[in-house]
């Protein structure tokens, strides 16, 4: 069996980083719909949304940091190009100019239902095909952070 610097299976490691690029594209596509978000929305939640928008793309760049040096911990390249995240992203840019602040609310939960999904998928894969325990506990704390803040922008817009 061939493994990598880390005492991986080399096979292995190239479907886990098909996996985790496919993040990465998706997370980089989200990254900006937040930002969008963050310049453009309007009305009496202003304050609130500005700045939640603003915690939430501070910790989507950590972690598109932390997934991109994991590929390289890897020994893989990660994808850094705008066309490679467009091409591979399964989440939509949206043009966030005219959009009501619940809408976008809706939107970012949208996102974490997909990024979440894809996180169960790559879980899977590191720990029980490529017994890469250390990716997989990385992934965890992301899907994590997500789903309790989905929890939080659910309950704010229960009082729209
Ligand atoms: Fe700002």
């Amino acid at each position: 069996m061939k493994t990598n610097k880390i005492g991986l299976n080399e096979n292995d490691v190239v479907e886990l980083v098909d996996h985790l690029n496919t993040l990465l594209a998706n997370y980089q596509v989200h990254y900006q719909k937040l930002r969008g978000c963050h310049w453009n929305v309007k009305g009496n939640d202003f304050f609130t949304l500005h700045v939640k928008f603003e915690e939430l793309y501070n910790n989507a760049q950590l972690t598109i940091d932390e997934l991109a040096e994991r590929i390289l911990t890897l020994g893989k390249s990660p994808y850094s190009t705008f066309a490679d995240y467009i091409k591979v992203a399964k989440i939509k840019e949206i043009e966030t100019e005219n959009i009501a602040a619940d809408k976008m609310v809706e939107a970012i939960l949208d996102d974490f239902k997909t990024l979440i999904a894809l996180e169960r998928e790559v879980i899977e894969n590191a720990a029980e095909t490529t017994n890469d325990e250390g990716t997989a506990d990385m992934i965890i704390g992301f899907m994590k952070f997500k789903e309790k803040t989905s929890w939080m922008l659910r309950a704010w817009l229960g009082t729209k």
